[in-house]
C-alpha cells in the first residue's frame, strides 16, 4: 500500500429486508424538521413513500416535501430545495430514492447555508464547505452510484452544458443509508442494467491506475467477480434477492473510498459519460457503457500488465501461448461480450449524440492524470467517435 492515507467512513448501514427499522432508531438523533427528499413518484407507487411518512409521523416529525428530484438533479432545483430547507429550519434531510435524490439532498445540505452561489463555489471551483451542513440521511431505491456512502454530489447545470461532480469530505458523507435489497426490485430493467454497469465502471475507474502491488486491486477484483456473477443471475431473474442484495452491497462498496486507498485513480469514463450527460440528459450508467469499451482500447497500450491481469483474474482467460497484448485485448473482448448480454447502450449516437457537439463535450471533459494516459482533447474526440 503506496502512500499515506486517512480512513473514515461515517456513514451507518442498515441493510436487508428489514433495513428500514433502523429510520426509527436513527431519527431521534435529529431536531423535528425533516425534508423529505424524492423524485418522480416512483416511492409513491411502490409504497416505500407511506411507510417512510408513518415513521417520520411516528417518531413525531415535522415534515415539508420536497418532490420532483429528477434524474441528474439540475442547478435551478437545488436553489429551490435550499430555498424549502431554510424555510423549514430543515435538521434533517431525508433522501429516498437513487443517486439522484441522495446527491443533490447532500448538494442542498451543503448549500442552504452557503452566502456565495453553490453552483459556483462548489461546482466550478471546487471549493470546500466553510458553512453549516444540514444532516443528511438516505433511503435508497436505485443501486448504482454509491451515492450512500460517500461525499458525491453531481449537479447539472443545463443552461452552461456542464455535469460535474464535486467530492465533498466525510462531514457530508450520509449519516446513515437504510439498504433494503427488495426496494430495488421495482427498478425498470434499463435503470437496473444501467446501475450495474456504474458499479462496474467506478471499480474500473480505481483498478486501471498504478503498476503496484496493492490490496485494493485484489479486492476490486473480488467485487468484480462478484458483481459479473450476480448480474447475470439478476437479468434473468430480476427478483433473485441473492443475487439483487449482492449487487447492492457491492455497489456500495466500489464507490465509499475503501478500494481508492493507495490507488491514484483514473476517473476518466466518469469525465467524458457526464460531459455527454450535459449535452443529452442521458442516463449516467449508460453513457459510461457507451463510451467505455473504446476508452479502454485506446488506453490499453499504455497499461498492457493491468489489462493482462483484469483478463485472466476478472474474466478467467487462459494466457497460455498467447502475447500479453493478445490476453489483455482477449479480457477486453469478453467485457464487451458480457456488456452486450446485459443489454447496455453501447453508441452514444442513440443518446442524440451528433458530431457537432463532439468540441462541447470535448471541452467539458476534465483530463485526469491519475490513469494510465493523460488524454489530449484530440483523444476524447478520437473516443467520441469510436463511440458513435
Ligand atoms: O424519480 P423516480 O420516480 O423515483 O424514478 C427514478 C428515476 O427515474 C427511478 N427509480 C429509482 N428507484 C426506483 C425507480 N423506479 C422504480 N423503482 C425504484 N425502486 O430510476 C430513475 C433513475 O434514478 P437516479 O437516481 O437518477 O439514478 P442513479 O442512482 O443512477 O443516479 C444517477 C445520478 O447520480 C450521479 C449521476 O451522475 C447522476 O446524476 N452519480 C453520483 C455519484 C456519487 N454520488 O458518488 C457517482 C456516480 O458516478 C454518478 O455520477
Ligand atoms: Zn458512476
Amino acid at each position: 500500500m503506496l502512500g499515506n492515507f486517512m480512513y473514515c467512513n461515517p456513514t451507518r448501514i442498515y441493510f436487508g429486508e428489514n433495513a428500514l427499522d433502523g429510520l426509527k432508531k436513527e431519527l431521534p438523533k435529529y431536531g423535528k424538521n425533516v425534508l423529505l427528499v424524492y423524485g418522480g413518484g416512483s416511492i409513491k407507487k411502490n409504497g416505500i413513500y407511506d411507510d417512510v411518512v408513518a415513521i417520520l409521523k411516528a417518531c413525531g416529525k415535522e415534515i415539508t416535501e420536497d418532490p420532483g428530484v429528477m434524474p441528474n438533479p439540475t442547478v435551478d432545483k437545488l436553489y429551490e430545495g435550499c430555498a424549502r430547507a431554510k424555510t423549514c429550519k430543515a435538521d434533517l434531510i431525508l433522501a429516498v430514492g437513487g443517486g439522484s435524490v441522495c446527491d443533490y439532498a447532500k448538494a442542498v445540505s451543503v448549500s442552504t447555508y452557503c452566502d456565495e452561489d453553490p453552483w459556483e463555489k462548489y461546482y466550478l471551483h471546487m471549493e470546500d464547505v466553510d458553512n453549516e451542513i444540514i444532516p443528511v440521511g438516505c433511503v435508497l431505491t436505485m443501486v448504482g452510484t454509491g451515492s450512500e456512502m460517500n461525499g458525491g454530489s453531481v449537479i447539472t447545470n443545463p443552461h452552461q452544458k456542464l455535469k460535474i461532480g464535486h467530492v465533498f469530505g466525510d462531514n457530508v458523507f450520509p449519516k446513515f443509508s437504510i439498504l433494503n435489497p427488495t426496494y430495488t426490485m421495482t427498478l425498470p430493467k434499463y435503470q437496473m442494467v444501467s446501475g450495474i454497469f456504474d458499479i462496474m465502471s467506478h471499480i474500473l475507474e480505481q483498478y486501471f491506475s498504478g503498476e503496484d502491488d496493492n490490496t485494493s486491486d485484489y479486492v476490486m477484483e473480488g467485487l468484480l467477480r462478484s458483481l459479473i456473477h450476480s448480474s447475470k443471475i439478476a437479468v434473468e431473474n430480476p427478483n433473485d434477492y441473492e443475487a439483487r442484495s449482492n449487487i447492492m452491497w457491492i455497489a456500495t462498496w466500489a464507490l465509499n473510498t475503501f478500494v481508492a486507498k493507495g490507488k491514484a485513480t483514473d476517473w476518466e469514463v466518469h469525465m467524458i459519460g457526464p460531459s455527454i450527460g450535459a449535452y443529452t440528459n442521458a442516463t449516467h450508467g449508460m453513457t459510461l457503457a457507451a463510451v467505455s469499451i473504446p476508452y479502454y482500447k485506446f488506453i490499453l497500450p499504455y497499461g498492457v500488465a493491468k489489462f493482462k491481469r483484469f483478463a485472466t483474474e476478472v474474466w478467467g482467460v487462459d494466457p497460455t501461448g498467447k502475447t500479453d497484448r493478445e490476453v489483455a485485448e482477449e479480457g477486453l473482448a469478453e467485457m464487451e461480450a458480457y456488456m452486450r448480454s446485459l443489454g447496455l447502450v453501447m453508441h452514444i449516437s442513440e443518446f442524440g449524440v451528433t458530431e457537432d457537439m463532439f468540441e462541447g463535450i470535448a471541452d467539458g471533459t476534465f483530463l485526469n492524470e491519475g490513469g494510465y494516459k493523460v488524454l489530449t482533447h484530440d483523444d476524447v474526440i478520437s473516443i467520441l467517435k469510436a463511440s458513435m
